[in-house]
C-alpha cells in the first residue's frame, strides 16, 4: 500500500468547524429551497462566459453532426429505444413488460402477462418508421405476436401474416413466444451489464482498457429487504474489491479501476429513522469495505440514491471521511445528484470536509437517476414541494454550477463528470482549460456501459481521460437498474433520445441551458405542479411529512414527546354521532408497542355487536339524504 501525501491547497485557511457545520444546515434548510431563486444563484454560478460557451455548443455540435453521419453503427439497443420511446404507448409498454417479465417466476403468469401487454399496442403504428432495418424487423414481430395472440383468443382481425405463421406457432405453442420475447428482454438487460461475475467482467473489460479506458465496477444489489440480502451484498462487494485489487498496479488510486457501492444494499433499514442503528451497522460494514479498497490503493465510491437518502449518506461520508484508518488517501469518493436543489451546497460541504480531512475527495457528479421516483414520492407524501428541479435545463445549470466549483478546487477535488450529454462533456472541459494549470489529469469523464461510447471514444482520442461503470451481476439483481436505463434512454428529453431525433435540429440538441435559463419567462415548470396542488380546483392534498428530512422528523419527534402521555392516550369510538368515552362503562383495553411488549401505548375501547349495528342503521338512515345532497356540498 502506497500512502498518499495529503493535498495541500496555497490558499487554506485553517480549517474552522463552525464554518463546516454552517454548511451542513445550509444543505439541511435548503433541501426544497425555492426553485426560482436557487435557479437565479446557479445560473449566475454557471456563467463562464459567451467565448466558452459558444466553443461548447460548437464542440458538441460538430459531435452530434459526425453521430448522426455514422447513424448505422449505433448499436441496436439505442436505435431500438429510440423507436420505442416514452412518448409512444408501445414504448410504455414495452418497459412494463421489461420490468415485469424479469421477476415473473412462473410460465402461466408470463404467459398471461406477455398477451395482455403485447396486444395492448399498436405496434402496425411503428411499422418501416425506424431508419434502421433490425428495429423494423422486431416491429415486425411485435405486429406478428399481437396478431397471433389475437387469433388465439378468437376475436382476431384475420391479419394474412399472421395466419400464414399461425399453424407454425400453434404446433410450437406459446412457450416459443415467451421464451423469444424473455430472450429480447434478457438481451436488453446484458446490454447495460459488463459480466454476471466481478472475473468475467474484469476480463471483458480488458479490451476496453487497451482503447484507453479505466474502470469502476458496480456489484448489482440495492436496497436490501432483509440482513440475509445485505450479509449477500457485503460479501459481494468484498469478492469486487479482492478481485479489482489484482487488476490494480498504480501507486495512484485514480489511475486504478474502482469500485462503487451503493449503501442501500449493505443494511435493510438504511433510513433517517434508524439513524443510530444505520451509522453503528452500516457504518461499520461501509468502513471495513473502504478500509479493504484502501489497502488496494482502488477508487472506493459511494453512489447517490434517493433523495430522502442524502442526508444520512452525508453523517456516513463525515465518519468515514474523518476516519483514522482512511486518512491520507486519496480514492475515497462520493457521488453528488446536480437535480437536487442541495447539489451546490453539498459541493462546499465537500470541500470543507476535504479540508478538515487533508484529502483530495473524488467527487463524481450527476445528473441523477431517480427523478420520476422523486417527483412520485413528493406527491405521494403530500411535500411542500419537490427535492428536485422541475426543469431538465435548471438540472443542466445546476450540473454545470457544480462543475465549475469542483474544477475550482482542484486541490480538494478529483472531479469525475459522468454524463452521457456531449454538450455538457464539452461545457466540462471549456470550464477546465478556463482554469490556469488545470491539466487533462486534473479531472475524468464517465459513462454508464453499454451508453455513450461513441462521445467518449471521441473525448478518449481527444486526450481526455474516461471511466465506464460497469455493472457486474445476474438478472436477479438486475431490474431497478434496468428500469433506470430504460427510463434514461427512453425519455424525449434526454440527451441519448434526441441524439438521433429527426424532428431535432443539431443547435437545439446543443441549446445552452445557461442561456435557455434566463429566456425562460418563469424558471419553475408550470406543468409540475407543488405536490399539494395535484388537485388543484377539486382539493388540497393532505401534508405528510418528508422522512428524509431531519428537521421535519426532529419537529415531529419533539411533538410527539411533549403531547405523548400513554396514561392519558385513549381511542374510543364514535357511534352514530356520539362518542362512547366512558372508561367506566366500556373498560378500554390496554395497548402495547408490538416491537416491544414493555412499551404501553395507550387505552382503545374495542366496538361491541350492538355499537357495530347502531352505527349500520344510523348509515342506512342517513343515506337518501347523502345521496341527494349536491358533490359539492358533501
Ligand atoms: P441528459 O440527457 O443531459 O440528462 C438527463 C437527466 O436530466 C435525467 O437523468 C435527470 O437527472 C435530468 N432531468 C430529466 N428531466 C428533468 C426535469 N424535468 N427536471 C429536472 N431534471 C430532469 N445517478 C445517480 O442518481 N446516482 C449515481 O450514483 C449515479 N452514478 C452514475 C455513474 C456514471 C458513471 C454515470 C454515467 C451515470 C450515473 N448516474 C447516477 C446516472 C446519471 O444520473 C444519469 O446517467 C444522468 O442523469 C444522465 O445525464 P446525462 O448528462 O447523460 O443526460
Ligand atoms: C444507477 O444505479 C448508475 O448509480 C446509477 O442508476
Amino acid at each position: 500500500m502506497t500512502v498518499q501525501t495529503p493535498a495541500k491547497a496555497p490558499s487554506d485557511a485553517p480549517f474552522d468547524q463552525a464554518d463546516l457545520d454552517k454548511r451542513r444546515a445550509a444543505i439541511r434548510s435548503g433541501a426544497m429551497a425555492d426553485e426560482g431563486a436557487l435557479a437565479r444563484r446557479l445560473i449566475k454560478a454557471a456563467d463562464i462566459g459567451d467565448a466558452a460557451r459558444k466553443r461548447a455548443q460548437s464542440d458538441a455540435g460538430e459531435f452530434v453532426r459526425g453521430a448522426r453521419a455514422n447513424a448505422s453503427r449505433s448499436g441496436l439497443i439505442d436505435k431500438f429505444l429510440q423507436e420505442y420511446g416514452l412518448t409512444s404507448h408501445e414504448g410504455v409498454t414495452l418497459m412494463r413488460l421489461a420490468e415485469a417479465l424479469l421477476r415473473t417466476p412462473d410460465a402461466a403468469t408470463a404467459d398471461a402477462l406477455i398477451r395482455d401487454k403485447v396486444e395492448a399496442g399498436d405496434w402496425a403504428a411503428h411499422k418501416g418508421r425506424s431508419p434502421f432495418p433490425l428495429v423494423n424487423f422486431s416491429t415486425r414481430a411485435l405486429m406478428l405476436t399481437a396478431a397471433w395472440l389475437d387469433e388465439v383468443e378468437g376475436d382476431g382481425v384475420g391479419n394474412r401474416l399472421a395466419q400464414a405463421t399461425k399453424d407454425l406457432l400453434d404446433r410450437v405453442g406459446e412457450p416459443v413466444i415467451r421464451a423469444s420475447v424473455a430472450q429480447a428482454m434478457k438481451l436488453l438487460g446484458e446490454h447495460f451489464v459488463l459480466g454476471e461475475t466481478i472475473s468475467g467482467a474484469i476480463k471483458r473489460a480488458r479490451a476496453y482498457g487497451a482503447r484507453g479506458y479505466l474502470f469502476s465496477y458496480d456489484m448489482l444489489g440495492e436496497a436490501a429487504h432483509t440482513e440475509e440480502d445485505a450479509q449477500k451484498y457485503f460479501a459481494d462487494y468484498k469478492g469486487a474489491i479482492e478481485a479489482i485489487a489484482g487488476a490494480a498496479n498504480s501507486h495512484d488510486p485514480k489511475d486504478n479501476p474502482g469500485i462503487s457501492v451503493k449503501l442501500s444494499a449493505l443494511h435493510p433499514r438504511y433510513e433517517l429513522g434508524k439513524r443510530d442503528r444505520v451509522l453503528n451497522e452500516l457504518g461499520a460494514r461501509a468502513r471495513a469495505l473502504a478500509v479493504m479498497a484502501r489497502e488496494a490503493n482502488i477508487g472506493f465510491n459511494i453512489d447517490a440514491e434517493e433523495a430522502n437518502r442524502l442526508d444520512l449518506s452525508l453523517d456516513l461520508i463525515d465518519r468515514l471521511s474523518g476516519d483514522q484508518a482512511l486518512v491520507g488517501w486519496n480514492g475515497f469518493g462520493v457521488v453528488v445528484q446536480a437535480y437536487q436543489r442541495r447539489a451546490f451546497d453539498v459541493i462546499d460541504w465537500l470541500g470543507a470536509l476535504a479540508r478538515r480531512d487533508r484529502r483530495r475527495l473524488m467527487v463524481r457528479l450527476v445528473k441523477g437517476a431517480y427523478w420520476d421516483a422523486e417527483i412520485k414520492r413528493a406527491q405521494v407524501a403530500g411535500l411542500d414541494s419537490y427535492p428536485v428541479f422541475t426543469r431538465k435545463i435548471l438540472t443542466d445549470v445546476s450540473y454545470a454550477a457544480c462543475a465549475r466549483r469542483l474544477l475550482a478546487n482542484r486541490y480538494r477535488f478529483y472531479p469525475q463528470f459522468a454524463t452521457h450529454n456531449a454538450h455538457t462533456a464539452a461545457m466540462v472541459r471549456q470550464t477546465a482549460a478556463l482554469n490556469e494549470g488545470q491539466g487533462p489529469e486534473d479531472y475524468e469523464l464517465q459513462r454508464l456501459h453499454g451508453m455513450g461510447e461513441a462521445l467518449h471514444d471521441s473525448l478518449i482520442e481527444a486526450g481526455v481521460r474516461s471511466r465506464i461503470y460497469a455493472p457486474v451481476g445476474g438478472h436477479r439483481e438486475l431490474l431497478p437498474y434496468l428500469v433506470r436505463r430504460l427510463l434514461e434512454n427512453g425519455a424525449n428529453s434526454s440527451f441519448v433520445n434526441q441524439l438521433f431525433d429527426p424532428d431535432l435540429s443539431v443547435d437545439e440538441i446543443v441549446a445552452d441551458p445557461v442561456t435557455e435559463a434566463r429566456a425562460l419567462p418563469a424558471l419553475p415548470n408550470e406543468a409540475i405542479p407543488a405536490p399539494r396542488d395535484l388537485f388543484a380546483g377539486v382539493r388540497l392534498s393532505a401534508r405528510g411529512v418528508d422522512d428524509g428530512d431531519p428537521l421535519a422528523m426532529a419537529a415531529l419527534e419533539s411533538a410527539a414527546s411533549v403531547s405523548f402521555d400513554a396514561a392519558k392516550v385513549y381511542a374510543s369510538l364514535i357511534v352514530a354521532g356520539g362518542a362512547r368515552d366512558s372508561a367506566a362503562e366500556c373498560s378500554p383495553a390496554l395497548v402495547r408497542n408490538p416491537a416491544d411488549p414493555e412499551d404501553a401505548l395507550g387505552r382503545i375501547v374495542v366496538a361491541e355487536l350492538a355499537d357495530v349495528e347502531a352505527a349500520c342503521a344510523q348509515a342506512a338512515a342517513a343515506f337518501e339524504g347523502w345521496r341527494a345532497t349536491p358533490c359539492a356540498v358533501r
